[in-house]
């Protein structure tokens, strides 16, 4: 063993010429049977080696994460994809790995059954990508082995955008952070099925349904890709859920188990601030209206309110305690600080987060995906 169990150590690398000596030692690290934390261009990672069964099980450990939730196997070049999947790539695969890697683009294939069972949690396909950072890169080919990973946080919590969040949540049960600086792209890969005929996306990102369509011809939108909207509402109730065990957890299956999930991920409430998340989705002028109106009931109340926008505004910042994600024309720019902005609204120990939602497609849809998600589906029409 290269390492000493649940000892993590930081090591500092230059997110664009990593210093090889380190990778080295990560690597060593994942081959040996450890965990690291690595930066993507979406989100940090926390990896194990793919073909280890043991490794790939502590991750679940590590993470609180429900067995039955699959994760992503990380490659360094598409001829390793192609070996960890069943026949030859089917012609839309190679046109999309053509035109999107090194990129947030995630595969789902039919599995050669080379990765360990725990990887895929019990499924027959196996989901790929090839992440666009010089850090991931220089690991996963200096480790030699394709490297699961799911986004480096507790479950249920925020997805990690620098190694400060990764500390936040896994110091002390993993071995080894990589600290490549904050991550550029703020939210995880889409996720698209290529398992049958026409491609589905189960989760949207940077690479939007327009930019799938461009190259595949075709693609469907899982409904699910859109987030879960419970009894949204003219008639806002403001109330706080009662005190009691968190609903919202990537370990609690959310909603009548219907039918089986594309995604078994798809059944959990991810991205889930401490304080409970009212979205606020509608034209700019009446969502400002009704967050204005929502806070100064809040504080009226007694509460303290974080507010999440898009545009500053006075009246907010006299409301609440506002944290900008950037610029509502600009959705990449509200995606790249979502996740940050939810950790220091827990960090702040608010009682309560009133958010802005987005409009329209392309980015936009993966950050309302992950607002609705943070929301636990509390959304409010106005
Ligand atoms: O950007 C990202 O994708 C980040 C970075 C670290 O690469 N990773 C990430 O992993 O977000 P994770 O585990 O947090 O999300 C993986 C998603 C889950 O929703 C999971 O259910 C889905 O991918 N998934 C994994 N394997 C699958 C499969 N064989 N079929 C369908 N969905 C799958
Ligand atoms: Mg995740």
């Amino acid at each position: 063993m290269s390492f000493v169990k649940g000892h993590t150590r930081w090591l500092k690398v230059d997110p664009a010429r990593p210093d090889r000596e380190l990778v080295a030692e990560a690597a060593a690290v994942l081959r040996a049977g450890g965990l690291v934390a690595f930066p993507t261009e979406t989100v940090y990672g926390l990896g194990a080696n793919a073909l280890d069964g043991q490794a790939v099980l502590r991750i679940f450990t590590a993470k609180g994460r429900p067995a039955d939730n699959p994760l992503i196997v990380h490659v360094a070049a598409a001829e390793e994809a192609a070996a960890l999947t069943a026949g030859p790539l089917p012609a839309t695969a190679v046109l999309l790995m053509e035109a999107f890697w090194p990129g947030p683009l995630t595969l789902v294939l039919p599995g050669a059954g080379k990765v360990a069972p725990e990887v895929s949690a019990g499924l027959s396909s196996v989901a790929l990508r090839m992440p666009d950072h010089p850090v991931a890169l220089a690991l996963i080919r200096a480790a030699g082995t394709p490297v699961a990973a799911p986004s480096a946080n507790t479950s249920g919590r925020p997805s990690p955008t620098t190694a400060g969040h990764v500390k936040e949540d896994l110091d002390g049960l993993i071995e080894v952070v990589l600290d490549g600086g904050t991550c550029g792209l703020g939210l995880e890969s889409t996720v698209l099925d290529l398992t049958g005929e026409t491609p589905v996306i189960l989760r949207p990102g940077a690479v939007t349904p327009e930019d799938i369509a461009r190259v595949a011809g075709k693609v469907l939108v899982d409904p699910a890709a859109d987030g879960p909207v419970r009894a949204a509402s003219r008639q806002p109730d403001y109330s706080l859920p009662a005190a009691g065990p968190k609903p919202a957890s990537e370990g609690c299956p959310t909603g009548k188990d219907s039918s089986r999930p594309r995604s078994p991920g798809f059944k959990y409430t991810h991205y889930a601030p401490a304080a409970p998340l009212f979205l606020f989705e509608g034209s700019p002028e009446k969502v400002a209206a009704k967050v204005l109106e929502a806070a100064r009931a809040h504080v009226a109340a007694g509460r303290r309110v974080g507010i999440l926008a898009a545009g500053d505004r006075k009246d907010y910042r006299e409301a609440g305690e506002l944290i900008l994600t950037g610029r509502r024309d600009a959705p990449a720019t509200v995606a790249a600080g979502l996740y940050a902005a939810l950790r220091k609204f827990d960090a702040a120990g608010v009682d309560v987060i009133l958010a802005e939602g987005l409009d329209g497609g392309g980015v936009a849809l993966a950050v309302r995906n992950r607002l609705r998600k943070a929301a636990g589906g509390r959304v409010i029409k106005v």
